[in-house]
């Protein structure tokens, strides 16, 4: 792990439920910095997505501990030119369908699925200055990170949000959205291993009624403030 001179680790954790604006959040803070960034959830949908083509039944963990180690996953660090690959094949598209956002909780919910993701995670947070986005970062994966976000957002503000995404590929409505997301993080927070949850010296940012730069500054500035040498950009 990069450290600083006062032994901070040189890492942003941005966790919170789906559609919060992590991925938005996360991205703009590493393109000001100039850092690397770290989509996991792309990790975890990667995985899901693999299991699904192999046709690995997703809710047995023994199938799908079974299998875990099979299929080699890459994913840039880039918050510039984003890219996740499986067996060297190019997923990012296919990682957002509706099937694999149904089935992802369930395989991240296998303890073997999060030991290898997991342990991918820390070995790219060795080499450089790095903005995490997940479920688990500041609580398992960094948590001595030396900045946390817990960034949150009204159930309707990420339905109008996701949908706007979704609506146009997949013509889901708000209504059923919400009703999605609220179901994903039902499954996320009460899963038994390492389940969203806010980390106790995570600052809460709500999106709400923020714009995208607006929480991008917030975040940026929490980084001036406690790793100044690692905030020049
Ligand atoms: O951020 P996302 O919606 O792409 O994440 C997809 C799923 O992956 C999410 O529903 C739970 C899981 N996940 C996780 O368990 N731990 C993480 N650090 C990131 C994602």
């Amino acid at each position: 792990m990069v450290h600083d001179t006062t032994g901070a680790l040189v890492a942003v954790a941005v966790d919170g439920p789906s559609g919060s604006g992590k991925s938005s959040t996360a991205r703009g803070v590493a393109a000001h910095l100039g850092w690397n960034y770290v989509d996991t959830g792309a990790m975890y949908r990667a995985l899901t997505w693999w299991m699904i083509n192999e046709g690995v039944d997703v809710t047995d963990p023994e199938a799908v501990t079974a299998r875990v180690g099979e299929p080699t996953l890459d994913i840039s660090v880039d918050p510039l030119a984003l890219g996740v690959y499986v067996n060297g094949r190019e997923v990012s598209t296919e990682i957002r369908d509706p099937h694999v956002t149904e089935s992802v909780s369930a395989v991240s919910a296998v303890p073997a699925v999060r030991e290898r993701l997991v342990a991918i995670q820390r070995e790219i947070m060795e080499r450089s200055a790095v903005v995490v986005e997940g479920r688990d970062i500041g609580t398992v994966v960094a948590p001595d990170a030396a900045v946390k976000i817990f960034l949150v957002a009204a159930t309707e503000a990420r339905a109008v949000r996701r949908a706007a995404e979704w609506a146009h590929d997949h013509g889901i409505s708000v209504a059923s959205t919400a009703a999605m997301l609220d179901q994903r993080d039902h499954l996320d927070s009460t899963r038994e291993l390492s389940p969203l949850t806010q980390a106790d010296d995570a600052v809460m940012i709500d999106s709400t009624a923020l714009t995208l730069d607006e929480v991008i500054d917030q975040v940026v500035a929490m980084v001036r403030d406690r790793i100044p040498s690692f905030a020049t950009s």
